[in-house]
């Protein structure tokens, strides 16, 4: 728990202990930790002042925000309204046809993951998914399948 409460702090102080600053301490302590336990959750509304419960409405808000490991890089297209319009069910079989797994899966090899997300901010670029840090937009199918294989190649 201590160590969990110093990480909170350094993360928080990068940031600054304002309610703006939930979403980056929260992917920081991912980056760090791998995923969100309830202690760091903890730490994280009383680093903010703000109730543990509005920390996690945030984290369950955004499934990108994983409270549990999965595979290496992390997919989450964006399902709400505006790239619902713009196709994002072509975009998700493109993903599912190119890593050969379905949406909550992880690739036998542990290197991919893919999820569906909550709108993540970039409606009039969309289609949008995060990987990972990284958003992409103006998705196509193709554009997928080359994002895929680009990454597959760094490894
Ligand atoms: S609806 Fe997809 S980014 Fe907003």
């Amino acid at each position: 728990m201590a160590d969990v409460r110093v990480l909170v702090q350094q993360i928080s102080a990068k940031y600054g202990n304002k309610r703006t600053s939930l979403l980056p301490i929260l992917q920081d302590i991912i980056k760090e930790k791998n995923y969100l336990t309830s202690e760091a959750m903890t730490e994280v509304a009383r680093a903010l002042d703000i109730s543990a419960a509005e920390v996690y409405g945030t984290a369950s808000f955004y499934s990108f925000l994983e409270t549990k490991a999965d595979g290496k890089n992390k997919i989450y297209i964006c399902k709400s309204i505006t790239c619902d319009m713009k196709d994002k069910n072509k975009i998700i079989e493109a993903a599912e046809r190119t890593l050969k797994i379905k949406l909550g899966e992880t690739t036998p090899d542990k290197q991919f993951s893919l999820f569906e997300t909550n709108c993540l901010g970039l409606c009039d670029v969309g289609p949008a998914m995060l990987i990972n840090d990284d958003y992409y937009t103006k998705l196509t199918p193709l554009k997928i399948q080359t994002i895929i294989g680009d990454i597959t190649r760094r490894k």
